[in-house]
């Protein structure tokens, strides 16, 4: 009796057994089709990023992304479903509505409407159609053109694109692909500050050369790995303390601030135009920058650090600024150029080099604390081209009126060291007397 019993339960187990491994089996079957089972095999690096994702770990799969809707313009019919190539903010605002939201709402948002500036003009006139494409449009996005032959609806000529400020078929701007590089977007990825540097580098805005020199990138680059930079939250103060990265000061949470996607919101000055301005409601923005850099020091120091920028840029747009643009626009207005194209006179270039690139690196340098920025790449070129270069040639355009108004810059006591020789300009420097000619760029002195 007892050997039958012993049978029995042997035949169950090993049915048991059998029965899930047949299910199983059957499943498997049915996976090849997913998408997830077929593109393990064609693609097993993009596979694995997204199934060691946060997105691969919750069951967010490839369809819930790339799923079309009949009529979408790029959409596709791709093993029996219907689906788009394109992800665009548009589609991660059905899970991440508030992200979205600020990212479309912010300065980034804007960056694919470049065709009208001059650096479009310079790009497409001096450089040529290929260079506009995959240099510019690489940063700041672009249209993205359907393409109706093509297999999966997009222009070669627009896309890959993962700009910036891309405009999107669906009508939704930028790609959230720009920091959450896919398939993995990571949070920890977007975190760090060579992510940003793919576009805030170079001669015209070196914010990322200005961080790797200045204390904050080296405290970064020797305390990185402790910096806890994987965490699903990421407060300074609580998660890490040893520097902070380009998103820590313009993006991440800090104990009385969360995260915000719109990168313009602790920034009250724009630095980018030939004239330095206030941004709107430039004084709660600073405040909100403010508070970032008081988890680490004391209010007096951060107020010296805001005292000395606002200095150097009142000075570049005083000195140099104002008065270069003033020159610059007059000789235009007067059409006084030999050639009449824009960027086709040497004065075009010498102006617009004084600005968008010298004048540009002295004021992110002090805004960012990297002294060699503000001086050697940045204060010391604008003066030698504003008096080496461009007035000379402003000059020698030969108008009285030009000849006139440069007389009249260069009475200002800023530029009057000019006729003055070196012995006398010491004893003003060792007495202070030249200091106080700058006493009035320096705003709301401390009392
Ligand atoms: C049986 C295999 C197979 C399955 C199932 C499959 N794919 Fe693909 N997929 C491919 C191959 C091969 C390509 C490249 C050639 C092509 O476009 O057909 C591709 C291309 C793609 C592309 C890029 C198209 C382009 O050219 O830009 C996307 C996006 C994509 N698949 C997503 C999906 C999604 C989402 C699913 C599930 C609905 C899915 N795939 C199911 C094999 C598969
Ligand atoms: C969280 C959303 C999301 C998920 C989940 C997702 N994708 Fe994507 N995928 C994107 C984005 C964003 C792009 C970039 C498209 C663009 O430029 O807008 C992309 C691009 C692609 C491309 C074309 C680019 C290339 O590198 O070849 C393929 C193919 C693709 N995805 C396949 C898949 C497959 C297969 C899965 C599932 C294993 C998947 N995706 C899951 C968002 C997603
Ligand atoms: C300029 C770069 C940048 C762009 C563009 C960007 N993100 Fe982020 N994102 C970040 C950074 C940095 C973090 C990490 C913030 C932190 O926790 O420190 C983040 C975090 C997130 C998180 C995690 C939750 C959180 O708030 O920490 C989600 C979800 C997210 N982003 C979604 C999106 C979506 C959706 C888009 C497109 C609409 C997008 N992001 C575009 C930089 C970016
Ligand atoms: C390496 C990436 C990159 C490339 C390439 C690039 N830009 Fe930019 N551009 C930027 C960044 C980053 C800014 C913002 C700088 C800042 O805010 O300090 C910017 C700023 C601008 C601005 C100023 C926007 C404003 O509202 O003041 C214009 C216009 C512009 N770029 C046009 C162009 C054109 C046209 C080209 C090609 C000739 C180009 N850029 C090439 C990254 C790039
Ligand atoms: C179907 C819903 C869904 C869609 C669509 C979706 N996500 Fe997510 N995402 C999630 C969930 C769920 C999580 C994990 C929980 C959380 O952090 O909210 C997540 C997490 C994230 C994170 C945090 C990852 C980390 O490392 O902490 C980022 C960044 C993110 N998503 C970006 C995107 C982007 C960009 C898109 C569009 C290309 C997108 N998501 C589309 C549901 C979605
Ligand atoms: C794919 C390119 C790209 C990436 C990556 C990128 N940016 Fe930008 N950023 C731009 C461009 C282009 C502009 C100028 C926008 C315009 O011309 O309208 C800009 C502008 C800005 C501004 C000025 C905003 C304002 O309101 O004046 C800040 C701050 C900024 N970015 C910070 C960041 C940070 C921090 C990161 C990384 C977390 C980052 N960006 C990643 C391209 C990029
Ligand atoms: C210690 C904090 C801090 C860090 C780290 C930092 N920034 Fe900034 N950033 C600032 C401050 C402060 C300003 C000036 C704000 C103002 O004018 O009120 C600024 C200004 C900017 C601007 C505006 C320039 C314009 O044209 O108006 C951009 C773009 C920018 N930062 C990008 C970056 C990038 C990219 C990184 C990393 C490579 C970075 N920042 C690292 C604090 C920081
Ligand atoms: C995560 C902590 C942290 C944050 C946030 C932070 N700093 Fe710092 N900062 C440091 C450290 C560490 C140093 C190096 C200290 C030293 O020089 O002895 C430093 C140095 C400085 C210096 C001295 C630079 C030099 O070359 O001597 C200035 C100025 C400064 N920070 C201003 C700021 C401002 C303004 C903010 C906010 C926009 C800020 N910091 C945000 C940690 C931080």
């Amino acid at each position: 009796m007892a050997r039958i019993n012993l049978i029995v339960i042997i035949i169950i187990l090993l049915c048991v057994s059998f029965i899930p491994s047949f299910s199983q089996s059957q499943q498997n079957e049915q996976k090849e089709d997913n998408c997830e089972a077929c593109h393990r095999k064609e693609n097993p690096g993009l596979y694995q990023q997204w199934k060691n994702s946060r997105h691969g770990q919750e069951d967010i799969s490839c369809v819930d992304c790339h799923v079309a809707e009949k009529g979408d313009v790029d959409a596709f019919e791709h093993e029996g479903e219907l689906i788009a190539t394109l992800v665009t903010p548009k589609d991660c605002s059905n899970c991440h509505d508030e992200e979205a939201e600020q990212t479309m709402n912010s300065y980034h948002a804007h960056a694919g409407e470049i065709l009208e500036s001059a650096d479009a003009f310079l790009a497409h006139v001096a450089g040529g159609h290929p260079a506009a494409i995959a240099g510019c449009e690489n940063c700041h996005g672009n249209k993205v053109v359907i393409d109706a032959d093509s297999p999966n609806k997009l222009s070669r000529k627009s896309w890959p694109n993962s700009g910036i400020g891309r405009l999107n078929p669906d009508g939704s701007k930028g790609a959230c692909s720009a920091c959450h590089s896919r398939h993995s977007f990571s949070s920890e990825l977007a975190r760090r500050p060579e992510n940003c540097g793919k576009c805030h580098l170079g001669p015209d805005h070196p914010q990322k050369e200005i961080y790797e020199e200045s204390k904050h990138g080296i405290a970064y680059r020797t305390y990185k790995d402790d910096m806890n930079m994987d965490r699903n939250k990421w407060v300074l103060g609580n998660d890490y303390y040893q520097a902070p990265t380009c998103a820590t000061c313009h993006m991440s949470a800090t104990l009385k601030q969360k995260v915000t996607h719109d990168i313009g919101a602790r920034i009250s000055w724009t630095l980018r135009p030939p004239v330095s301005k206030y941004k709107e409601n430039w004084q709660e923005k600073r405040q909100n920058m403010e508070d970032v850099c008081l988890a680490c020091h004391q209010k007096s120091f951060v107020d010296g650090h805001y005292y000395q920028y606002d200095a150097l840029v009142n000075l570049y747009n005083k000195k140099f600024a104002k008065p270069a643009t003033a020159i610059y626009k007059m000789i235009k207005a007067k059409k006084l150029l030999e050639n009449p194209a824009a960027f086709s006179n040497e004065l075009d270039w010498l102006y617009w080099e004084l600005w968008h690139h010298e004048g540009r690196r002295a004021r992110m340098g002090a805004a960012m604390m990297a002294p060699d920025y503000t001086w050697w790449h940045g204060i010391y070129d604008v003066a030698h081209n504003f008096y080496f270069e461009f007035l000379p040639t402003a000059q020698a355009v030969g108008d009285q009126e030009v000849k006139e108004l440069i007389k009249k810059i260069l009475a200002d006591p800023m530029h009057t060291w000019l006729g003055k020789n070196t012995g006398d300009l010491k004893k003003n420097i060792r007495s202070g007397q030249l200091q106080e000619v700058y006493k009035n760029l320096f705003p709301n002195p401390p009392k």
